[in-house]
């Protein structure tokens, strides 16, 4: 089955290709022509991860997935949430986020946090949702250098390496993301 998933992160192409497997074959938004941006206005995961899946169905009429995640910090309410991606305001990168995350939990001893993902997949029209999340706290200081986004300040539950410095392999038998895609290749599974 051709699938295609929405998205321009080739980061996160690579990690889902990889969870795949030869399952499936998976193009980007880029294999599919596709370079403009799809702006996530909801304020939910799922409506964000759905917003974008139903983008590319409508305009191109491929089968297509979506995901979307958050990382939810306890002492911080659950943000930055929905807002991952732009915590530390518009334009920002990836050290910019981490930096005020870590701003602002200094002196603060609960760290408890959690990454959350929901697919939403367009199906001959139909739309599903599947999610997966892993527990976890953030640390003190960034640790490791593989993976993107959090991935060097969240360390998951009982490991003693952050995402980043577990590496990809690792990180992609336990993830959130891992999660949410073992749960959409089980159901593509029963629809072939
Ligand atoms: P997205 O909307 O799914 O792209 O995720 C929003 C933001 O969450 C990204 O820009 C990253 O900063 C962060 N993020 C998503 N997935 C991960 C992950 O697996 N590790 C670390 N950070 C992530």
């Amino acid at each position: 089955m051709n699938l295609v998933f929405a998205t321009h992160n080739q980061h996160k192409t690579d990690e889902i290709r990889h969870i795949i497997g030869n399952h499936f074959t998976i193009q980007n938004l880029k294999d599919i022509g596709c370079f403009e941006e799809i702006e996530e206005t909801t304020n939910t995961l799922q409506g964000n991860a759905l917003l974008k899946a139903q983008y590319v169905f409508n305009k191109y009429g491929i089968n297509c997935f979506s995901d979307d995640t958050g990382l939810e910090i306890e002492a911080l309410n659950g943000a930055p949430g929905v807002f991952s991606a732009r915590y530390a305001g518009e334009p920002c990168s990836f050290e910019d986020n981490m930096n005020k995350v870590l701003k602002e939990l200094k002196g603060i001893t609960n760290r408890k946090a959690s990454f959350k993902t929901v697919i939403a997949l367009i199906l001959d029209g139909n739309q599903y949702f599947f999610e997966g999340a892993i527990e976890g706290c953030i640390t003190t200081e960034k640790m490791g250098i593989a993976g993107f986004g959090y991935d060097p300040i969240f360390l998951p539950q009982g490991y003693s390496k952050t995402f980043a410095a577990l590496g990809d392999d690792d990180k992609n038998k336990i993830s959130h993301r891992a999660m949410a895609v073992h749960k959409l290749i089980n159901f593509l599974s029963t629809q072939s």
